[in-house]
């Protein structure tokens, strides 16, 4: 018997190198929240109503993939990047942050979840159905999963750019660990079930 290979490789250039025109328009829109310097979160989170606005820019990065998270890059210069996520059932982040970067992220289409850490124990849950809108400065811990949707649809736009991000990881001996990894790595771990 064959098995067949049914892990769908995510190439680095489909992943990082956003059609021209769209990195444009979506560059007109940076420009017009914040001409210069990095972006707070009132202006992320004006940004990323500006692109779901215009579902021509972020639909062409939409993918379908049952075998793993896809993620593409939309815009990034030297103090923003904006990316497009695609959620299965079953696909989830872990938890993480986003170093020295602020956030905010918007689902477009069906719902994503996010968690948060409520110690000792517990997670706090928000449902994001289209439209919703979340944001973090930096040092925000969260994990984000599909929740409804085939797939579901976020964007996120990250100032200064993602270089960085912590995952949140339980060790073998049950402690918690930060784990510093690159920010363009797929994130990916589940160890803390909460
Ligand atoms: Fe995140």
């Amino acid at each position: 018997m064959v098995l067949r290979e049914t892990v769908v490789r995510q190439e680095w250039w489909e992943v990082l190198r956003p059609p021209a025109d769209l990195a444009h328009q979506c560059g007109l829109l940076v420009s017009e929240q914040q001409p210069e310097g990095v972006l707070k979160q009132p202006e992320l989170r004006q940004l990323v109503q500006a692109i779901a606005d215009q579902p021509d820019l972020w639909q062409p990065l939409v993918v379908e993939d049952e075998s793993r998270r896809r993620y593409r890059l939309l815009y990034e210069d030297d103090r923003i990047d904006v990316w497009v996520l695609s959620w299965m059932p079953g696909q989830a982040t872990g938890f993480h942050d986003h170093d020295h970067s602020e956030v905010a992220l918007m689902c477009l289409q069906g719902t994503v979840m996010e968690k948060q850490m409520l110690l000792p124990s517990g997670v706090s849950k928000v449902e994001m159905p289209t439209g919703t809108i979340r944001s973090g400065g930096a040092g925000y811990i969260h994990a984000v999963n599909h929740h409804d949707g085939l797939p579901a649809v976020s964007l996120h736009a990250y100032s200064p750019p993602l270089i960085q991000v912590g995952q949140y990881v339980v060790n073998e001996e049950g402690i918690l660990e930060r784990q510093i990894q690159h920010g363009r790595r797929e994130l990916m771990d589940h160890t803390i079930q909460i």
